[in-house]
């Protein structure tokens, strides 16, 4: 079997590349017009940062996987046609800030009609709005050629940072299809590529529309978790509770469980913001205006968690951050990732900049897409790979990034190289506040009461 992958990105890297992994009979395809991307992942060096992919690229590599810019001239050969481009929110036009892209998916579409000379089963793995597939299989054949083309649905739920884990143990692999018999075998096939490594419970099946909105609903329900435990974060704050007793509370209720109930400065990434936002726009086309609100607040708590944190640092250093340097540790949107699409340090260090402070950012894995994300603000940041020079002669640092090696920094060397009195907002409350109180600097967890010694 030959299988081809259109997008080399986040997804469509780490996917194919398990596949090609845990079934070495099957040629793994994986095709991207990013020449520069498609070099790197050629080179056996992915051009992400995920733990233990590159192991897995080279365990594949040169044997049933490859990475190719040709696009077109893979279609041909390819037995499954799996897209995983990106589908971003819309900047224009009808639904702009709601609605997805998706002009990178019709592209890919007419590619494939365009070049296709046999039959091909197309599996649609970017995250669309519910009844895109249609839509998908509605271009296919718009031109009768003698090819005929099958769309499934199958959603990838794979979390940056553990991308490798998430794929070779999933939850579910969800498959949707039409609910014919040519529907069921097309879904036979494909389950039948996960089936050498996923037990055959994992995998379900559904119609294809179901299988959209799950997407859809889990990471809309993901956010909400967030946004839930960060506005109670706020209450905390204001009446002494400490949000991550209650959340150990609330978590312990079985019919509520602990995942995702961290109180933070708020959520990021390329996907929560952009499904929810993309939920809303189906909901309000649809008439359900307040089903669109009820998941638009998830959106505008995330947002208020945001600006609260960076309000909060400039009204505790005395109103004023004019001059002051600080220092921002981890700008990736989670720790063990690179990507920095919808991170809230870029937020953070925004309104630092208009506050006129000097920001220095240091990150392990993304320093390179911060240089890139902050670049209009010109000499207002500096960036700094060695989070120690980092923190030298600041006023504050603040941890916008949940970085394990954080917390095994030598706070004390970090409190004598900094101005005092010396100011930590652990935006993840990652650090041990009491010990940093100890030390002498003056603690704005979130959710908790302060630790100020003015
Ligand atoms: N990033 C995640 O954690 C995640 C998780 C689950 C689902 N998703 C979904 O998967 C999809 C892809 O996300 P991503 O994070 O991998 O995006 P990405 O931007 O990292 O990768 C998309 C790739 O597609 C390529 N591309 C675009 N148009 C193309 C074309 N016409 N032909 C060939 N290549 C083309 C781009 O060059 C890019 O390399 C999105 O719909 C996203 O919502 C993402």
């Amino acid at each position: 079997m030959r299988v081809l992958c259109i997008g080399a990105g986040y997804v469509g890297g780490p996917t194919m590349a398990v596949i090609a992994a845990k079934c070495p009979d099957v040629d793994v395809v994986v095709a991207d017009i990013d020449a520069g991307r498609v070099r790197a992942w050629q080179a056996g060096e992915p051009p992400i940062y995920e733990p233990g992919l590159r192991e897995v690229v080279r365990t594949a590599l040169g044997r049933n996987l490859s990475f190719t810019t040709d696009v077109a001239g893979s279609i041909e050969t390819a037995d499954v046609i799996f897209v995983s481009v990106n589908t971003p929110t819309k900047t224009f036009g009808e639904g702009a800030g709601r609605a997805s892209d998706l002009q990178y998916w019709e592209a890919t579409a007419r590619t494939i009609l365009a070049h296709a000379k046999t039959d091909k089963i197309v599996v649609e793995k970017s995250t669309l709005p519910v009844r895109t597939a249609e839509a998908m299989a509605r271009i296919l054949h718009s031109k009768p050629n003698g090819v005929s083309f099958d769309v499934l649905s199958n959603p990838e739920f794979l979390a940056e940072g553990s991308a490798i884990r998430d794929l070779e143990h999933p939850d579910r692999v969800l498959i949707g299809g039409e609910v014919s018999e040519r529907g069921r075998r097309a879904m036979d096939l494909l389950a039948g590529i996960y089936a050498r490594w996923v037990p055959e419970d994992r995998i379900l099946r559904t119609n294809v529309w179901s299988s959209e909105l799950s997407k859809l609903a889990a990471n809309a329900m993901l956010a909400q978790r967030v946004s839930s435990i960060n506005a109670l974060s706020e209450l905390c704050e204001a009446t002494e509770a400490d949000v991550a007793e209650v959340a150990r509370a609330v978590g312990m209720d079985r019919r509520i469980g602990p995942e995702f109930l961290r109180a933070s400065v708020g959520f990021g990434g390329s996907c929560f913001k952009k499904d929810i936002l993309n939920l809303v726009y189906l909901c309000e086309h649809f008439g359900l205006q307040a089903v669109a609100d009820y998941w638009l607040g998830v959106v505008r708590i995330n947002e208020h968690q945001q600006q609260r944190f960076a309000r909060n640092i400039v009204a505790a250093m005395f109103n004023t951050v004019v001059g002051k340097r600080i220092a921002v540790l981890g700008f990736a949107f989670k720790a063990d990732t690179g990507d920095t699409r919808e991170s809230p340090a870029n937020f953070v260090c925004r309104r630092l900049v208009e506050e006129r402070a000097r920001v220095v950012v240091t990150d392990p894995q993304a320093l390179d897409n911060a240089r890139r994300d902050l670049a209009d603000l010109g000499d207002a940041v500096a960036f700094e790979p060695d989070p120690m020079r980092a923190v030298e002669g600041a006023h504050a640092f603040a941890v916008l990034t949940e970085w394990a090696p954080y917390r095994a920094l030598d706070y004390r060397a970090i409190y004598r190289r900094m101005e005092h009195p010396a100011f930590c907002f652990d935006g993840r409350n990652l650090l041990d506040h009491r010990a940093l109180f100890e030390i002498g600097f003056n603690v704005y967890p979130v959710g908790k009461v302060p630790l100020s010694h003015l």
